[in-house]
């Protein structure tokens, strides 16, 4: 803690485990309770490597009693690579949690007068991480949830049995065919909505992923009129809102009544995000880069 008992954002963890999941995926178990009791799914920590800045991964599960956190990580440069092949044993410097998250009370207006909620979450890549830990969270508040996973072929399908653990419903997909649903995980979206007799305002919808996924699951959800929040990445410096260089852009106005007319400004993915509801993103199609 610091001295006017301000809960510090940084963090010496110990790296207790190292696991590797696939070819290029480690799975870290690191001590930090203090982080681990004050994060949210959605919200991410910045870790210390020996290249110039931290590197943003969300957190992908917390045990609050143990005092535990776990990050998914995927291998795909210098600052990945070396987070993979940390030894067990070693301090982790870590900031965090960072971001605003996933918010579980936002299902469309009545949703508890027409019947239980449901949890929907799309993911595909590095997207299932932060995705797990909102599964686990739902799960401890009795939302029924189903999961969507979308991998490019089935090797390199993960984190199944631990999600099929969690989760009410799992739907495993794979462009290559070999899992639950051959498809990408937007169509696997889809064939699940237009089975379903729930009411637009009972689901909510939370995804995570690349940005074409994202994009075309935002669109699929404002099409039905059904609640959408994403977590976008961007790349990220500071990590604490001050530099403004995660900026992306979003319509002024919440709700999904946004025209090609509608003023749009930038929010910084770090700091007000990285979840966002859907309905705000100005989405490539529509002009936005980030
Ligand atoms: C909020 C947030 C949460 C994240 N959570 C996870 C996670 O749970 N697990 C995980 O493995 N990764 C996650 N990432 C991505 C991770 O931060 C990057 O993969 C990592 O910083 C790359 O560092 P590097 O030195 O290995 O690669 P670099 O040499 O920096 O980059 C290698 C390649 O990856 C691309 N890249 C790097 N960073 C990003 C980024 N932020 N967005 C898109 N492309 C990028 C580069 O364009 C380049 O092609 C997250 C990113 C953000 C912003
Ligand atoms: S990374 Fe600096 S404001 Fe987001």
């Amino acid at each position: 803690m610091c001295q006017d008992n301000k809960p510090s954002l940084r963090h010496q963890g110990s790296l207790l485990g190292n696991e590797r999941l696939s070819d290029s995926t480690h799975l870290l178990t690191i001590k930090a309770p203090e982080l681990a009791y004050a994060a949210r799914p959605g919200q991410f920590v910045q870790i210390k490597t020996s290249r110039y800045l931290r590197r943003p991964i969300g957190l992908m599960s917390v045990d609050r009693e143990q005092g535990l956190i776990q990050l998914g990580i995927r291998r795909v440069g210098p600052g990945s690579n070396e987070l993979c092949d940390l030894a067990p044993g070693i301090a982790v410097d870590l900031v965090g949690p960072l971001g605003t998250g996933f918010n579980l009370g936002l299902f469309g207006e009545g949703a508890c007068e027409t019947g239980p909620a449901h949890l929907v979450t799309v993911g595909g890549g590095t997207g299932l991480f932060p995705l797990l830990y909102l599964l686990e969270e739902a799960a401890g508040q009795g939302i029924p949830t189903t999961a969507i996973a979308g991998f490019r072929s089935p090797a390199e399908a993960i984190l199944q049995e631990r999600m099929r653990a969690t989760a009410k419903r799992c739907i495993f997909a794979s462009d290559t065919g070999g899992l639950d649903f051959t498809g990408h995980a937007g169509e696997a979206l889809t064939s699940v909505l237009d089975t379903w007799h729930l009411r637009p305002e009972q689901i909510l919808i939370c995804a995570c992923g690349p940005a074409g996924l994202l994009e075309n699951i935002a669109l699929q959800c404002l099409e039905r009129k059904i609640p959408c929040q994403v977590s976008l990445e961007a790349r990220m410096a500071c990590g604490i809102g001050v530099c403004v260089g995660c900026s992306i852009p979003v319509y002024c106005h919440n709700g999904g009544a946004e025209t090609a007319e509608s003023e749009t400004t930038y929010e910084r993915c770090c700091y007000d995000g990285p979840v966002f509801p859907a309905a705000r993103i100005v989405w490539p199609s529509r002009g936005g880069i980030w």
